[in-house]
């Protein structure tokens, strides 16, 4: 029963993943982002974002065969504009766990290396024939290349000369299909060097120069071959290299070091996930290639709510037209009440006034919540006063105190003999509506596609126009038990002494429950904590387990300018739970006020907690 639930989760976590998709099937899909914008000029760039944030699908979408079948409106725009042609180069063969094991483990380490290394620059070489035999005589009229025979003929013997291969025929396929073949041959003369001594091996390796190519060289080399063959000189080539976090340190150190190279020949598209990224690390490293100088680097989350609204609506449009239904986000899943609309100049009401739905919400909870009341006596707002106070102080402050007291009145109950109690709500329908599935999937597109697609299914299988609010609700939830799931497989690194400290799904909904209680039970605040800063106090596990989260989108760094945080050094980082865990333990989508982390956590019972400012009391207020 277990094993089909795991075999299950794994089925879905690989289900949106450009990984498995071929260039045509990327160009159907896709929807634009600035991001792609930024990735795509004529420099060097490093891509940097979390799982399913899109890094594979832009890098592929520089392929020329996906921008020939991209049918969009800014398609033909960037057609004109990319000069290069994109080699794609997948991460799963460049450097898989047989490379390690090549020579059985019984190599010197610089043995080791030299044959590891020459499979990468097979993999990649192998990488830019594929581009060149798509290019040549291609069905597409976009970057196609009109080759004959006979000069096919030529440049495969050119390019066979400087591969040092020989292919069975001379025609590009063939020189392919030699180097798919050398591959083979590198495992070969592994295997056997595992059986000589070091030093009889290093002469062996050391007389095949084919194994001493350097990657950038012999590839700049042969595009300009192909270049001059088919009347391009001085064209422009490009390589994609994706999951580079998955790369041995050693190759990630070249492949940066090259970003240095000005006016290359060549430009470098390298793409990384962030915090435990050996890649980026390598990055920091790199004094000489500068950023913003020698390359551009690009962050694959959105700090900017607006933009990233605007790539999820385009996202819905997209797939709700393979369903073949027009209907926009807004209109099938409403409004959030965590985007209070202002009507102003659109309606005379105020959206507060009496018989709006807001004015529901803020007449119920000032009857059961004294705090709310309070808090209203004290800015002075009559909230049975007349409408004609719509453009008002009042509105502006009502406007900010919405999210709050939505969430207030939703978990706020009060039983028959008027007591006023915090209680548990079976469903989320408190975060249905678009923007706050928007906010929810934090412009992630895997995260959308996972949480839209059940919500589009269900219009077109009800024929309905609107999805209902408990629906939605049961999405979000379903999706915050798969992070949560997701999570709880987060090996612990840092194995603690004590063996006390808290797993990562228990700590992360330790620090939920507590904002949501302090947002909930104690005093009413427009402005209420809602993200943390890591400090001195928090062990080093605990920020080990949240670099992890961050990695998983389970937790969002809030401070954009943090390098240190990307990177994954937690001390001092500015953290929020992902609005997805937000929904799941009753917090508002919003960053809110930031607060010490330690003073979030529950305090271990053999360690005496040193108060801060020799108070004993949790405080919740930022030094
Ligand atoms: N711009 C986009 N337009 C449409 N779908 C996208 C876009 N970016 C990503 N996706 C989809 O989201 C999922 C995750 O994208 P992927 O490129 O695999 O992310 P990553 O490589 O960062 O893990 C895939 O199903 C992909 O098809
Ligand atoms: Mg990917």
């Amino acid at each position: 029963m277990k094993k089909i639930e795991r075999q299950n989760l794994s089925i879905n976590a690989e289900a949106f993943n450009a990984k498995y998709l071929d260039p045509a099937e990327v160009a159907n899909g896709f929807v634009y982002s600035t991001h792609f914008e930024r990735l795509a000029g004529d420099y060097h760039a490093v891509l940097i974002g979390p799982r399913g944030s899109g890094k594979t699908t832009l890098l592929k979408m520089l392929e020329p065969s996906a921008l020939a079948t991209w049918v969009g409106s800014t398609a033909e725009a960037f057609r004109s504009a990319i000069k290069y042609s994109g080699v794609f180069i997948a991460s799963d063969i460049s450097w898989s766990k047989q490379l390690n094991s090549l020579g059985y483990g019984r190599l010197s380490e610089q043995n080791h290396r030299i044959l590891v290394l020459a499979c990468f620059t097979t993999h990649v070489i192998h990488a830019v024939l594929e581009t060149m035999a798509a290019r040549v005589n291609s069905s597409y009229a976009y970057r196609s290349v009109i080759v004959s025979a006979d000069q096919e003929a030529l440049l495969a013997r050119e390019l066979a000369a400087a591969l040092r291969v020989r292919p069975e025929i001379p025609s590009l396929l063939a020189v392919r299909q030699a180097l798919r073949n050398r591959l083979s041959e590198i495992r070969l003369l592994a295997n056997s060097c595992s059986l000589l001594s070091h030093e009889q091996c290093s002469v062996r390796l050391a007389s095949l120069d084919y194994l001493h190519l350097d990657f950038l060289d012999i590839c700049s080399n042969i595009c300009a071959t192909f270049n001059e063959a088919v009347g391009e000189t001085g064209a422009r080539w490009s390589l994609l290299f994706d999951e580079l976090e998955t790369a041995p340190d050693w190759i990630v150190d070249q492949l940066f070091s090259a970003l240095r190279t000005s006016d290359p020949r060549l430009y470098l598209k390298l793409a990384i996930s962030p915090v435990s990224a050996t890649a980026y690390r390598a990055l920091f490293k790199q004094d000489g290639a500068s950023l913003g100088h020698d390359y551009q680097q690009i962050r694959l989350w959105y700090s900017d709510r607006a933009d990233s609204k605007t790539f999820c609506r385009a996202l819905w449009a997209s797939l709700s037209q393979k369903h073949d239904l027009k209907i926009t986000a807004e209109e099938a899943l409403g409004r959030s009440v965590f985007e209070p609309k202002d009507n102003r100049g659109v309606r005379r009401r105020s959206p507060y006034s009496p018989g709006e739905p807001w004015h529901k919400v803020f007449t119920s909870l000032e009857k059961k919540d004294h705090s709310f009341a309070n808090f209203l006596r004290q800015k002075g707002i009559d909230l049975s006063a007349a409408e004609s106070l719509w453009a008002s102080k009042r509105d502006t402050v009502l406007r900010k105190a919405a999210p709050v007291a939505a969430v207030r009145d939703f978990f706020l109950h009060q039983t028959k003999n008027g007591e006023v109690a915090a209680r548990q709500r079976k469903t989320l329908e408190l975060y249905a509506g678009a923007d706050s599935i928007f906010a929810i999937t934090e412009g992630n597109p895997r995260s959308f596609i996972s949480l839209a697609s059940p919500l589009i299914s269900f219009l077109a299988k009800s024929g309905e126009r609107r999805v209902p609010g408990a629906e939605q609700a049961k999405e979000i939830d379903a999706a915050a038990d798969r992070m949560i799931a997701l999570i709880k497989t987060i090996p612990v690194e840092h194995a603690s002494a004590q063996g006390d400290e808290l797993p990562l799904d228990v700590l992360l909904e330790a620090i939920g429950l507590r904002l949501h209680s302090e947002l909930v039970e104690k005093h009413f605040s427009i402005d209420p904590a809602q993200s943390f800063v890591v400090d001195e106090n928090v062990s080093e596990r605990t920020q080990a387990l949240l670099a992890s989260a961050v990695n998983r989108g389970a937790v969002m760094l809030v401070d954009e300018s943090s390098s240190k945080a990307i990177v994954g050094e937690m001390l001092n980082a500015n953290l929020r739970l992902s609005f997805l865990l937000a929904a799941k333990y009753g917090l508002v989508l919003r960053k809110g006020k930031t607060v010490r982390l330690s003073n979030l956590l529950p305090i271990r019972a053999d360690q005496p907690a040193k108060p801060p400012n020799g108070s004993t009391q949790l405080s919740l207020d930022m030094d």
